[in-house]
């Protein structure tokens, strides 16, 4: 077992050693007799049952219990009145929008005969190994909904999609497709932490009370979308960093989702998730199907930081393509702040060259390189290499940053079209649309119907052809629209809303196609920065952009944001100029600094640095590649706030617990005070640490410090002026 996980298990969360032994011998136990499954990670355990009447319940989540007869049987409560009815109480597991049901349902279909109601009832189940299929059935006609639950006994997660199967004779069209409902335990004072913001100001935390009433989460874009991130977290009230129960989900989907919470008036908290019911019509013919979304939740009793570090760690090894045996994240140089859509041969190979000296791994050509993109009102669709940027092609490009030692990664835009390229003047019916309304916009660009099978070949063709032309090591995969006007209209009426669902999984399929074609290739998903960030790309896809906008300051809580779902190892940051675009300017190292917390690129122009500018990035990456693995692959511990705190700091902790990282930022200073003590986390309090500060910032001068002081007593470090950063490294020396 790793050290990480001895730490985890024998310190902060302290589960009985019974548990985790159960948690190793079954994750899913079962008891015949009483109907009841229950689930058990090393965090939680989840539990459901099939009450008298057939319907399956939910009866547990929470901390992980071992013992399957200590949980109530699922039985049927009473109507409190004839307004109050008892499947108002009864918290079942995937109600269908039937019978006496008023809140938010799982699933909601339309006979073709008008008929909508929809009654669920336990039918059958499968365990095999740590996945469990339960199936339910309509009261009256073969309507099945198979729930399907995946437990990660190590990861302390568990994973819960649906698939709604027609075994009727005629068509019914599914309004609602949720992919789980996850109710809280019975009580009052929860809150919900979520994630919204908008172009250049995403993934901003919001905390908050539930109370009676819905809250909705969601993308009505098509793709996921800057204003929320498919992610929930409620806690028991009182929770915080490092201490607190906190119960949290993240959904698998790119395009249109919804994350409905909900308290009802009977004091139940319950959240119902997948893909959005707006503007949903989804119909099945008789033996058709259809998918949910994986819904991926978990338990941390060891709060928001710890719910973090648990959906980390799940990210980086099950979620990741590669998981642990996919490389750390390089440092990459993009060109697109220096250059936009001026780039030429000369230029980058320039640019190239400045940035191999730096210590860049790997360097992207954004934007600008092909068709007639000398700006963003035309180009895009067109696909050839621009012959007055490029007379000879990429190829000379490629060969001289490979010969600098550096992988080529390339942008593109393949969903989208200007109506000013000859890809729309050849097909103009392959953008979305519907038929005689105006095609609104955006950015002066239109989307590829990619539900389309011909615009989906079209588009894997595309890329494949680049792929196997040159010697592309990563495309940046930019995204930078939300849909407008989403018709299909060579699809049979009835089925024209499929595009909401058919566009995500064609994405899907390209993207997967692609890697197995090219198993060396790498992609990083962007929206606009961070429109396209969600458990679903990131199963395919390395890093993910998180915002356009790159002011270091801003970053900071855009980061905090991230963080709370997504790890350090996919977060591309960048190093950019000042003033920045919020015309704020910071000093260099603290830009560096900041960037550092991610997966570390450079966006500035580098003909404009100077030679201590370039000094000093060349010291900085040096010192980012002695500490990626820790960042990238660690545990995080965010020990300051940005949102509460003049001061904001992180520290992240190696997997084997040698190495540890703290930067500290300092936004303004104020009435000359000193920065606040850290006290950190996550250490062996019997260890000694040999401390290293990087610059001369540091107040203590100790050479080596045991783990309990720097726990209880902490660090101070002299943080005096605005914008003032640091970062200490700590080494384990026994
Ligand atoms: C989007 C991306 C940027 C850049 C531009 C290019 O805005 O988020 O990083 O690639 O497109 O047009």
């Amino acid at each position: 077992m790793r050290s990480t996980t001895l730490r985890i298990l024998a310190g902060r969360l302290a589960v009985p050693c019974l548990v985790c032994a159960a948690v190793h011998a079954q994750s899913i136990r079962y008891t015949e007799g009483r109907k009841i499954w229950l689930l058990t990670t090393r965090e939680s355990s989840y539990a459901m049952g099939v009450g008298p009447d057939g319907a399956l319940r939910n009866l547990y989540w929470g901390g992980p219990l071992w013992r399957v007869e200590d949980l109530p049987a699922a039985a049927p409560r009473r109507d409190i009145s004839s307004f109050d009815p008892r499947q108002m109480l009864e918290n079942e597991e995937f109600p269908g929008w039937g019978g006496p049901r008023y809140y938010e349902p799982a699933v909601k279909i339309a006979r073709e005969d008008g008929d909508r109601d929809l009654v669920l009832r336990y039918a059958s189940h499968r365990i095999q190994g740590d996945g469990l299929d339960i199936t339910l059935k309509d009261v009256n006609d073969p309507i099945e909904v198979t729930l399907h639950y995946r437990v990660y006994p190590d990861y302390g997660i568990v994973a819960r999609s649906a698939t709604v199967r027609n075994g009727t004779t005629r068509a019914f069209t599914v309004n609602s497709a949720q992919s789980a409902a996850w109710y809280l335990p019975p009580g009052d004072g929860y809150r919900l932490t979520y994630l919204s913001g908008r172009w250049a100001a995403e993934t901003q935390i919001n905390r908050e009370p539930i109370h009676e009433g819905q809250k909705v989460l969601e993308s009505r874009k098509g793709h996921t979308s800057h204003n929320f991130n498919p992610w929930f977290s409620i806690d028991a009230g009182n929770a915080g960093e490092e201490h607190g129960r906190v119960w949290f989900g993240a959904l698998a989907w790119s395009g249109n989702w919804r994350i409905t919470v909900e308290q009802t008036p009977y004091r139940q908290v319950r959240v119902t998730g997948g893909m959005n019911s707006f503007d949903f019509a989804y119909r099945l013919k008789p033996g058709e199907s259809l998918d949910t979304p994986q819904f991926f939740a978990g338990f941390s009793a060891a709060g928001f930081g710890g719910a973090s570090r648990t959906l980390h760690r799940f990210t980086r090894e099950k979620i990741l393509p590669g998981g642990l045996s996919s490389r750390l994240r390089p440092v990459l140089y993009n060109s697109w702040e220096a250059t936009t859509f001026n780039v030429n041969e000369a230029g980058q190979k320039a640019l190239a060259e400045k940035a191999s000296k730096l210590g860049v791994e790997l360097f992207v050509v954004d934007d600008g390189w092909f068709g007639k993109r000398n700006n963003d009102r035309a180009g895009l669709g067109d696909w050839f290499v621009n012959p007055q940027k490029f007379p000879q092609g990429l190829k000379p490009l490629i060969d001289a940053v490979n010969q600098l030692n550096m992988d080529f990664g390339l942008w593109v835009e393949p969903e989208m079209i200007n109506a000013d390229s000859d890809l729309y003047r050849a097909h103009p019916d392959w953008v979305i649309n519907f038929t005689s309304r105006p095609r609104s916009e955006l950015r002066n660009q239109m989307i590829l119907n990619m539900a389309r099978s011909d615009v989906k070949e079209y588009i894997f063709g595309l890329l494949d052809k680049l792929a196997t032309e040159y010697n592309i090591r990563y495309f940046k995969w930019d995204m930078n629209r939300s849909f407008s006007e989403p018709g299909w209209p060579e699809a049979d009426a009835a089925d024209e809303q499929k595009l909401w669902v058919q566009y995500v999984r064609n994405l899907y399929e390209i993207i997967d196609r692609l890697r197995a074609r090219h198993p060396k290739l790498e992609i990083e998903s962007c929206s606009g920065g961070g429109g396209r960030v969600d458990l679903g790309i990131l199963q395919r896809v390395d890093e993910v952009w998180a915002s356009d906008n790159t002011e270091a300051f801003d970053r900071l809580r855009i980061q905090e944001g991230f963080s709370q779902v997504y790890p350090a190892k996919v977060m591309s940051a960048w190093v950019t100029d000042v003033p920045n675009m919020n015309t704020r300017s910071t000093p260099l190292a603290y830009r560096f600094l900041v960037a550092m917390q991610g997966a570390l690129g450079i966006g500035a122009n580098l003909n404009r640095w100077s030679d201590s500018d370039s000094a000093l990035a060349t010291k900085m990456i040096a010192l980012y590649k002695r500490i990626r693995s820790t960042v990238q692959l660690g545990d995080l511990h965010r020990l300051l706030s940005p949102r509460e705190s003049d001061v904001t700091a992180n520290q992240y902790i190696s997997a084997d617990g040698k190495q540890s990282v703290v930067f500290a930022f300092r936004h303004s200073q104020e009435y000359n005070t000193a920065a606040p003590t850290l006290y950190l986390q996550g250490l062996e309090e019997k260890a000694l640490y040999k401390v290293e500060a990087t610059d001369n910032k540091l107040v203590e001068r100790q050479p080596q410090l045991s783990g309990a002081y720097l726990m209880r007593a902490g660090l101070n470090v002299n943080l005096r002026g605005d914008f003032d950063s640091t970062a200490v490294i700590l080494e384990r020396v026994q």
